[in-house]
Formats: C-alpha cells, sequence, structure tokens
C-alpha cells in the first residue's frame, strides 16, 4: 500500500524531523511504500540527497511557475529538491479559499515538473438525499475533465470526507461505508478513463485512520494506502498504522 505521513504543520523542530524519518526508514522493509509530507522547510533538510526508500511529497505547491511571486513554492524548486509527490486540494487549504480550478492549475505544474499529485476530495458532511455524493462527481470532474488520458492516470486521489478529519478512530469513515465511497469514486473515474484504467488509479483514504482501525480500512475496502494527518507526525502512532496493515 501507500502510506503518505502528511505532518501538516505540526512538526516545529529539525529534531522531531529528524527522528520521524528515522522510525519512518524502519518500515521499509514491511512491503509498503512509505511516503513523508512535511513542511516545506523540512522538505530542504530532508529530502536533498536522499537514498532511502522512504519518498517525500509536499503539502501543496505554488499554481504559478517561478518569478515575482513573493512566498510561494513551486513545482520545480520542489522537484529539484528530490520531492516526489505532492498533496494537492487539501481540505485545509479548500478551506482558505482554493478553489478546483486552482487545484486544477496546481496539478498542471505538479504533473509538468514530474511530481505525483495527490488530489484530496471528500464531502464535508452527509445528507440523507445523497447530494454529498454529486459534489464529489463534481470535484472529480474538475481535475479529470480536462486533463489527458495519460495525465490523468498520473494522478492519486485521495478520498478524505472533511467530517472525519482531526478526529479519533472511533468517529471515522466505517470499513463498509469506504467500501461503498471507492466503488462510486472509481465508478465516477469511468467517465473519463476507458475500460478497466479506473482500477489502476489509486485511491487514498484519510480521515482519522490510527492504529485502531487501520486494518479493518485497509481490508477488502478497494483502497491502495492511506493519506495519515496527526498519527503521522507521532512515531509510534504511525509505526503501529503501518505495522497493523503489515
Ligand atoms: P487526520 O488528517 O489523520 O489527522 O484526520 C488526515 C488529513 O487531513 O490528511
Amino acid at each position: 500500500m501507500l502510506i503518505v505521513g502528511n505532518w501538516k504543520a505540526y512538526v516545529e523542530s529539525g529534531k522531531t524531523a529528524q527522528a520521524l524519518v528515522a522510525s519512518a526508514k524502519k518500515l521499509t522493509g514491511l512491503g509498503h511504500d512509505i511516503v513523508l509530507a512535511p513542511s516545506a522547510p523540512y522538505l530542504g533538510l530532508l529530502a536533498v540527497g536522499n537514498k532511502a526508500k522512504v519518498a517525500y511529497s509536499a503539502q501543496d505547491i505554488s499554481d504559478s511557475t517561478g518569478g515575482a511571486h513573493t512566498g510561494e513554492t513551486t513545482g520545480a524548486q520542489l522537484r529539484d529538491l528530490g520531492v516526489s509527490y505532492t498533496i494537492l486540494g487539501h481540505s485545509e487549504r479548500r478551506a482558505c479559499g482554493e478553489t478546483d480550478e486552482v487545484v486544477l492549475s496546481k496539478t498542471k505544474h505538479a504533473l509538468a515538473q514530474g511530481l505525483t499529485p495527490i488530489i484530496c476530495i471528500g464531502e464535508k458532511e452527509r445528507d440523507a438525499d445523497a447530494h454529498y455524493l454529486a459534489y464529489l462527481r463534481g470535484q472529480i470532474a474538475h481535475i479529470f475533465a480536462p486533463l489527458s488520458q495519460q495525465e490523468r492516470m498520473q494522478l492519486v486521489l485521495a478520498y478524505e470526507p472533511i467530517w472525519a478529519i482531526g478526529k479519533t478512530e472511533d468517529e471515522a469513515i466505517t470499513p463498509q461505508d469506504l467500501r461503498e465511497m471507492i466503488l462510486y469514486i472509481r465508478k465516477a473515474l469511468g467517465e473519463y478513463l476507458p475500460g478497466r484504467a479506473p482500477e489502476s488509479v489509486k485511491i487514498l483514504y484519510g480521515g482519522s485512520v490510527e492504529e485502531g482501525n487501520a486494518k479493518m480500512l485497509a481490508d477488502a475496502t478497494g483502497i491502495d494506502g492511506f493519506l495519515v494527518g496527526h498519527a503521522s507526525a507521532d512515531a509510534k502512532a504511525f509505526t503501529g498504522i503501518v505495522k497493523a496493515i503489515s
């Protein structure tokens, strides 16, 4: 499975960052792809010259390419550091005003730099009339429709229902609901990809993944991995998740 640790802004010391990496490196023999997503300053510290099997992701990239854009971190800069992935459209970025158009533009920049985009989608809440399904379909359409077939196949999707983020494992999605959502998402992808191609698009789940629920969410739900938030900033908790599914 693909396990991405989104440290968000939980980690605020280089020493802690290095300790988390040392601990993650011990998990590389368990047969999973481990990707760490530190904040931008720590990417500079950790990704340069990285020879370990742990890969790195940015938490976001700029909507612009290089030039007069104070405060921005471009895809080209991240690629230059040795970063392989970037999370895009995380709900915490969307809450700051990031639109689907901006997520699409960032996706194109990431692909142009050879970074694999991990596109976050997910509903704020669930309504009895299932309007949230149409909402998800819309998020998928905004990204997938304008891209070429070849570009679509390079995306990783992270289904992160906002209501399940930053809680505890008891409040995360149930395996049965997750299985249904993954089927729904793959069906929606069928509008943009031919035949069995939607089955090859990696879909991660994120939202309060912890040691106690990782295995049951991984089993028989059709997901290809996890986007782990708070638990990834704690070496013991992250190790517990990876071991639970190994
Ligand atoms: P969480 O965050 O694991 O803390 O719920 C997941 C995410 O927002 O990526």
